[in-house]
């Protein structure tokens, strides 16, 4: 396989806790520009994968690169998400206490101290920046709103956001739309279709209703591994998935 416009290349790659090998010979690449939605049951590895391409977790063996020539394993987490990979955990963390576009302000890329900040000194091109992220995000008429008065769902958006600002190349969003509502979920496909436009990103997730929205190609995990991978009509009919996941 040649890592040649790829963003995210897994080959053979093993992790194993206490004897238990929660990732087992996982290949999986994503190319440059693409989206692509994982989904598995539970215990399947699908987190283990996102800990181990950003850093938090180091596989015993395989090979795991980014944008074709670098070598994750050899970075921590802190180089890793440096390098433009940016991650979104399940619970949003948002600063409850701040306003929306502050949210936002406080993650822009670059060196920066919390006082300007806050205090809205911010370039014509922070500005044109922070004003395309809320277009994506559908927050602009909650800019100034603090966000703990913010939903669930749009606090997700608001995290979303908040990565955006890092100026990532690749995404990693672990099961955006749990505890949504049906509407926040679909406004979350839209959204990140949108992102895809200009993005490589990888979505975790199980709300199969939301998967099909996103319209990209699919891959099943279990046990470690890739079970199936195509299209989600493809992957939803193999027997294989089916009897592990679909069929519970
Ligand atoms: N740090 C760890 N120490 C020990 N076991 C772990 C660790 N991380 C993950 N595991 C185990 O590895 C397996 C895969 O877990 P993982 O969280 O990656 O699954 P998942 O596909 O994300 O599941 P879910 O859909 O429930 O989120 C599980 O059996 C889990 O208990
Ligand atoms: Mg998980």
């Amino acid at each position: 396989m040649s890592k040649s416009g790829t963003i995210l290349y897994l080959d053979g790659v093993s992790v194993s806790f206490d004897g238990f090998r929660a990732i087992n010979n996982l290949s999986l690449v994503l190319d440059k520009g693409e989206m692509r939605a994982i989904i598995g049951p539970n215990g399947a590895g699908k987190t283990t994968m996102m800990d181990i391409v950003t850093g938090k977790t180091r596989p015993d063996t395989g090979e795991v690169f980014f944008d074709g020539q670098t070598d994750l394993t050899r970075h921590d987490e802190a180089e890793i998400a440096m390098m433009g990979i940016g991650r979104k955990f399940q619970k949003p963390t948002v600063f409850e206490n701040h306003s929306v576009e502050d949210n936002i302000l406080l993650s822009l890329k670059g060196p920066r101290s919390i006082f300007p900040a806050l205090f809205h000194k911010h370039s014509a091109e922070e500005k044109r920046r922070i004003d395309e992220i809320f277009s994506v995000i559908r927050l602009g008429d909650k800019r100034h709103d603090l966000a703990a008065n913010l939903s669930h769902g749009q606090k997700q958006w608001l995290e979303i956001g908040m990565l955006l600002a890092q100026d990532p190349k690749l995404l990693l969003v672990d099961e955006p739309v749990a505890g949504m509502t049906d509407a926040e979920t679909e406004e979350t496909a839209r959204l990140l279709k949108d992102i895809a436009k200009t993005h490589s990103v990888i979505v975790v997730e199980h709300d199969m209703h939301f998967v099909r929205e996103l319209g990209v190609k699919v891959t099943c995990l279990h046990e470690g591994s890739v079970l199936s991978e195509g299209t989600l009509d493809f992957v939803s009919s193999d027997e294989r998935v089916v009897e592990v996941y679909l069929g519970r």
